[in-house]
């Protein structure tokens, strides 16, 4: 068994506020972040080895760059959900997937990853990047338990998320301390 030593910040702000920063942010998150993150998450997207014809879900879509790259991996005969609690990332993504022509096989929703509105062993694989880390310490076993509920047997799931091991990073550092009160 490994014990986790390192503390981890608990996360106080409500739901409400978590939406609504994320729709202000939606409209500079790529500038933001989505370069430097890129390499994580196509690291998460590559273990995972998702296949023509899969059922996947992405928590926490952000922008769509995942939801794009996940509608390619299954191909015509496959179909990607999203969901995200963000109207704002809902917007963006869903003008990107119309963009790329891919909006057949994508489905992307508002919601709370928390209460995951799927039925249960209805996915092949699930997919989260820097998503995880915005739950509170005891939400985290609730969207785990989620995510368990909607994978078959024998699913995948690949989560990316920020580490605390080493010098902590401007990220690291913006998402504990000051994200909040910059937006
Ligand atoms: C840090 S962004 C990451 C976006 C994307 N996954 C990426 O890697 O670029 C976190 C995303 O999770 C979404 N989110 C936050 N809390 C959520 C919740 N309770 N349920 C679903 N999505 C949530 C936010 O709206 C935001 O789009």
């Amino acid at each position: 068994m490994t014990v986790c030593e390192t503390e981890i910040s608990r996360v106080t702000r409500p739901k409400e506020a978590t939406k609504a920063n994320y729709d202000k942010l939606s409209k500079w998150y790529d500038i933001l972040a989505g370069r430097s993150e890129k390499k994580y998450r196509d690291a998460g997207l590559q273990k995972l080895r998702v296949g023509k014809g899969e059922i996947v879900l992405e928590i926490g879509f952000g922008t769509g760059h995942c939801i794009l790259s996940l509608a390619h991996l299954v191909g015509e005969s496959g179909k990607v959900y999203g969901i995200d609690i963000s109207a704002g990332m809902l917007e963006r993504a869903g003008a990107r997937v119309e963009e790329a022509g891919l909006s057949e096989r994508v489905d992307l929703k508002c919601g709370d990853a928390a209460k995951l509105p799927f039925g249960a062993n209805f996915f092949d694989v699930v997919f989260m990047s820097f998503t995880l880390e915005l739950f509170d310490t005891p939400d985290i076993a609730t969207v785990l338990l989620e995510c368990q509920r909607v994978l078959q047997n024998g699913g995948r799931i690949c989560i990316v998320a920020l580490s605390k091991k080493g010098k902590p990073s401007v990220m690291t550092r913006l998402y504990e301390s000051c994200i909040p009160e910059i937006l």
